[in-house]
């Protein structure tokens, strides 16, 4: 069997590295293609060294861009390899531009399908990701999911149930896996010098929150009201560098906030684990504090991780007012949720490798 697999951006590279894995365990061979929509070294080289992903087959260079501009671009490129490639499975992950790209070309050219992390949604038709992912389901011919709300908002779709498999997320195989070699360190983070319970994690990197002046403005105002209670550390995604100086407002945040490079993923895992307060727009964000027992502000209006905020280790709070951002972040400090497992039981990649084995 060989499985032709297509990774882009940052989240994909962690959703990875345990499947790859389990494929190499039980000798399945994979074709790892890199869109390239991720290039920076730190928010994908240093994945793929820290996690262990052996170096893409292909890498097809294609960057930044307009959305139409950047999945077109990644079709053509996609269409070559699989074309030449002829596997079993294509596989992807997640929402991002890549996976649509992928799902696209696979579908057309008729070889089979597998997209993991399906069936989540925002109901927010105005964010990339939720088109990227409808599209993707609707293409699908294997649809593994995380949760039982993904799985019941498939079938509510008309999606037939022979199409699903639930297999539990596999971020938490990645927490599992890689959560206690987090406890080393790079030098940058330890140079925070960072006490536990003693700071606020922030990240904030959606389109929706960076290129709104309104929010960002928001966002930037509350985290500047936490830190006069609480140390604020803020890894900055290159979008989001961009904007505050477009705005003005890097020299007023960088004066009260830690604000470091974005991060690797041992050293998020790290400032997750020790954390007070996690305050993100990320999704993979919310879901990884809540495997570290650590609560969550999500600063939007609606979230795909529904179990999080249901358990009492996440709420929700409009990106558009300071004081109210700020609030949440102060009266989550110290909160704990219920316990449960709703994504799994951290063995999701040796699911998806068991669930591609037996076929359709
Ligand atoms: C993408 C995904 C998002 C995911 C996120 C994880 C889409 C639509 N969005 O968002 O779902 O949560 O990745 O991080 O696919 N840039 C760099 N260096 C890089 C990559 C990007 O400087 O290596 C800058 C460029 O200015 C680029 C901007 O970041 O235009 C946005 O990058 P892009 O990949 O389009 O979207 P993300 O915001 O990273």
């Amino acid at each position: 069997m060989k499985v032709l697999t297509v990774v882009g951006a940052r989240p994909q590279f962690i959703k990875a590295a345990p499947v790859s894995a389990e494929f190499a365990r039980r000798g399945i061979r994979e074709v790892l293609v890199h869109t390239g929509q991720h290039y920076d070294h730190a928010l994908s080289r240093c994945f793929f060294d820290e996690l262990g992903i052996s170096e893409p087959d292909e890498n097809l260079a294609i960057g930044s861009g307009p959305h139409g501009e950047q999945t077109a671009r990644m079709m053509i490129g996609l269409e070559g390899v699989i074309t030449a490639q002829r596997p079993d499975w294509v596989l992807v992950y997640g929402d991002t531009n890549s996976t649509l790209a992928g799902a696209l070309v696979a579908s057309k050219a008729h070889v089979p399908l597998v997209h993991v992390e399906a069936g989540m949604r925002s109901f927010d038709r105005a964010m990339p990701e939720e088109i990227n992912r409808v599209v993707t389901d609707h293409v699908s011919d294997l649809l593994l999911t995380s949760t039982i709300a993904a799985t019941l908002q498939l079938a509510a779709e008309g999606i037939p149930n022979s199409r699903i498999r639930q297999v539990g997320d596999v971020m938490y195989d990645a927490a599992l896996r890689f959560g206690e070699r987090a406890d080393a360190v790079s030098e940058s983070v330890a140079a925070l010098d960072l006490a536990a319970d003693d700071y606020v994690l922030v990240t904030v990197h959606r389109a929706a929150t960076t290129d709104d002046p309104v929010r960002l403005r928001a966002v930037v105002e509350g985290f500047v009201a936490v830190s006069d209670w609480k140390r604020v550390v803020w890894p900055l995604h290159p979008r989001t560098r961009r904007r505050l100086e477009d705005a003005g407002l890097l020299e007023r945040v960088s004066r009260q906030v830690d604000v470091i490079p974005p991060c690797s993923y041992l050293d998020m895992i790290r400032l997750i684990r020790f954390s007070a307060v996690v305050a993100t727009d990320s999704g993979g964000l919310q879901k990884e504090s809540f495997f570290h027992r650590r609560p969550c502000v999500t600063l939007r209006t609606e979230t795909e991780w529904v179990e999080t905020v249901e358990l009492g280790w996440n709420r929700l709070v409009a990106p558009d007012d300071s004081g109210a951002i700020a609030a949440a972040i102060q009266s989550a400090d110290g909160v704990s949720g219920s316990e449960a497992d709703p994504y799994g039981d951290g063995r999701a990649s040796v699911a998806i490798a068991d669930v591609l084995s037996q076929g359709l």
